[in-house]
């Protein structure tokens, strides 16, 4: 599907079939993240997969994932990630995010639905999954086959307008 057609396409979904996703699948949403582009390409990313019932069951404590039969916990190195030197500001959730979002349009592109989790308790998440403490746990990616309608149209509904977010040549 052509870029404008996913991007129109794609929206969070919040309810899933318990049909596993096919594992030629699972290896083209991990490389969607591979592929994804990182400040000066450190490629601090990290890509936690949960497929399994107990693994499920815990990520479940931490968050809502909505009863999705695979997830994904994105990390990022916070050692690794380019840090800007005139402001000190590490690149490392910007890295994560952009992770994160090519997955999510790769799952679109894959039939599969997905929504972005940053409603997390990160001690919890941490603990439940040995996370080293390096690493910054930026998004959960709920990923599976859709129960639910899609709301073709909500974003007509729900983005605002253009004229409220772009600026030309000065504000
Ligand atoms: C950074 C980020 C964090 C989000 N966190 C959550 C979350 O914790 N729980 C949830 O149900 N949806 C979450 N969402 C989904 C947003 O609510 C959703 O993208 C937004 O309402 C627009 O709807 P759409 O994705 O269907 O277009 C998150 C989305 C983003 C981009």
């Amino acid at each position: 599907m052509d870029f404008s057609n996913l991007a129109k396409q794609r929206c969070s979904v919040r309810g899933y079939e318990q049909k596993k996703v096919e594992e030629s699948k699972i290896e083209d949403l991990l490389n969607a993240g591979r592929l994804a582009p990182t400040a000066a390409n450190k490629q601090p990313q990290k890509i936690l997969v949960l497929d399994k019932c107990e693994s499920l069951a815990k990520v479940n404590k931490s968050a809502n994932c909505h009863g999705a039969p695979l997830v994904m916990i994105v990390l990022a190195d916070k050692e690794t990630a380019w840090v800007r030197p005139f402001d000190k500001k590490s690149m490392v959730d910007i890295d994560g995010s952009i992770v994160a979002d090519h997955i999510v349009m790769q799952a679109e592109d894959l039939g599969l639905s997905s929504c972005w989790i940053t409603f997390f308790d990160p001690c919890i998440l941490k603990e439940a999954f040995a996370i080293p403490d390096n690493l910054e746990p930026v998004a959960i990616i709920t990923l599976g086959y859709s129960s639910v309608m899609k709301d073709a149209e909500r974003h007509i509904r729900t983005r605002n307008p253009l004229e409220s977010m772009v600026f030309y040549n000065q504000f």
